[in-house]
């Protein structure tokens, strides 16, 4: 395949569109400037209850378990939130820092109320709720709609409206709710949760770890803000690549509110080289995924740093549609390389992945009339490297390293020339 004519914006570019495109005397010079996207603002309607407004964009935040599992204790997490300001990561948009399984003592005090463990949190879970709010941050915690956490720690059920309380009382603002050792029924067990949870008048986003899409029921109801569509990820590949096939089905469920939920990034922890991290973060922000981070942020190269804070990248997975990206060639859960599109906020605009699975690098062409824009002349900007690429006609042509993606944003001109800003 061979790459379309493609014009930079160093180019007169007025002057090469008249001779091909017809009537072009007097139309503007496209806007090519590259700035800084800035994240969406939603300002949440005062008519709709809190809760509704939790979650207007995918959630952002950072979670303990895929580096940490059960090695959680105060001085890390503590750690972990002042790392969240001074890496950059708070600024990029992250917001949660969530504590996951084992925070807790095994048993249960005399009231039959969950205790953190008092050796690896001595402080206890309020004192750390004020520790990170004063740095603006917000706080998430672990439980279980079971009889125990699948760390085989005291589960919530029966417990339900007692343990709501218990978080509303430390100012805990989000709750992953997950599934082990259950006894009750699925369904009402995470509607008994979410219903003690308003109860509470406490805003708690609603995270419901259901390893697997849970059901037409979530549609359309209030009972979540995400859930989880898979099981575990993995810090390997394969591993992500599974769970990318598998959260893509359930696109049309996603929107502002409510997210499907792909598990939190495994970015930065070792198993996949950065190449395979920046497609990792760039499938998880086309699918307008939660993006809760996973690695050890006090250490973090600045390679990881520059994948998990990139600004273009990140602002098509908070666009303000909350369109869920989907992949648009043909083939699935192969080895070939495959074209993703998300349809953006903006007249004409789309994010596209040109996604290489394969083991070796190849051309891709996406064509416009394959995302459903009208033909001729589109602009084009690359979101990673945030420069733009110019204007195409028809269809835009790259080359895909193995394992990697190109990530654009392309916006119509609708027959006209077209101009762009920044996802
Ligand atoms: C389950 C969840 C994980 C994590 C662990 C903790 O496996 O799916 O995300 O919370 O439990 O034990």
């Amino acid at each position: 395949m061979k790459i379309q004519p493609g014009f930079k914006v160093a180019i007169p570019i007025t002057f090469i569109f008249c001779g091909l495109a017809s009537g072009c005397k007097g139309v503007p010079t496209p806007t090519l400037t590259p700035t800084l996207a800035p994240l969406p603002t939603l300002t949440p309607s005062p008519t709709v209850p809190a809760w509704d407004n939790l979650a207007l964009t995918p959630p952002m935040g950072w979670n303990s378990f895929n580096h940490f599992g059960c090695n959680v204790d105060e001085t890390v997490i503590q750690e972990i939130a002042d790392s969240m300001v001074s890496s950059g990561m708070q600024a990029a948009g992250y917001r949660y820092v969530n504590l996951d399984d084992c925070w807790m003592a095994p048993k249960r005090d005399a009231g039959g109320s969950l205790q953190a463990d008092p050796k690896k949190f001595p402080s206890g879970i309020k004192a750390f709720a004020d520790y990170v709010h004063a740095k603006g941050l917000k706080l998430g915690i672990y439980l279980d709609r079971g009889t125990k956490t699948c760390g085989g720690y005291p589960g919530s059920y029966g417990h339900e409206i007692q343990d709501a309380n218990l978080l509303a009382s430390w100012e805990v603002d989000f709750l992953k709710y997950d599934n082990c050792s259950p006894v009750g029924n699925f369904v009402t067990d995470y509607q008994k949760m979410s219903s003690a949870l308003k109860a509470t008048g406490r805003p708690i986003l609603f995270s419901m770890c259901t390893w697997g899409f849970p059901g037409y029921w979530v549609i359309g109801s209030d009972v979540g803000h995400m859930w989880r569509t898979t099981s575990d990820i993995q810090d390997n590949w394969p591993r992500m690549l599974i769970i990318l096939d598998a959260n893509n089905v359930y696109a049309s469920f996603a929107g502002p509110g409510h997210w499907n939920d792909p598990d939190m990034l495994e970015v930065g922890n070792g198993g996949m080289s950065d190449l395979e991290y920046q497609s990792h973060f760039t499938m998880w922000a086309i699918m307008a995924a939660p993006l809760i981070a996973g690695n050890d942020l006090r250490s973090m190269s600045q390679a990881i740093r520059d994948i998990l804070t990139a600004p273009e990248v990140i602002a098509v997975d908070q666009d303000v549609l909350g369109i869920q990206g989907t992949r648009i060639s043909a083939t699935a859960a192969s080895d070939k390389p495959e074209i993703w599109s998300k349809t953006l906020s903006g007249v004409n605009a789309r994010a596209v992945v040109l996604f290489n699975r394969s083991e070796a690098a190849v051309d891709m062409t996406v064509s416009w009339s394959d995302l459903g824009l009208p033909s001729g002349a589109a602009a084009v900007r690359d979101l990673w490297n945030r420069t733009d690429r110019g204007i195409f006609q028809d269809r835009f042509t790259a080359n895909v390293p193995p394992h990697g993606v190109v990530f654009i944003k392309v916006v119509s001109g609708g027959g006209n020339i077209p101009s762009i800003t920044p996802a």
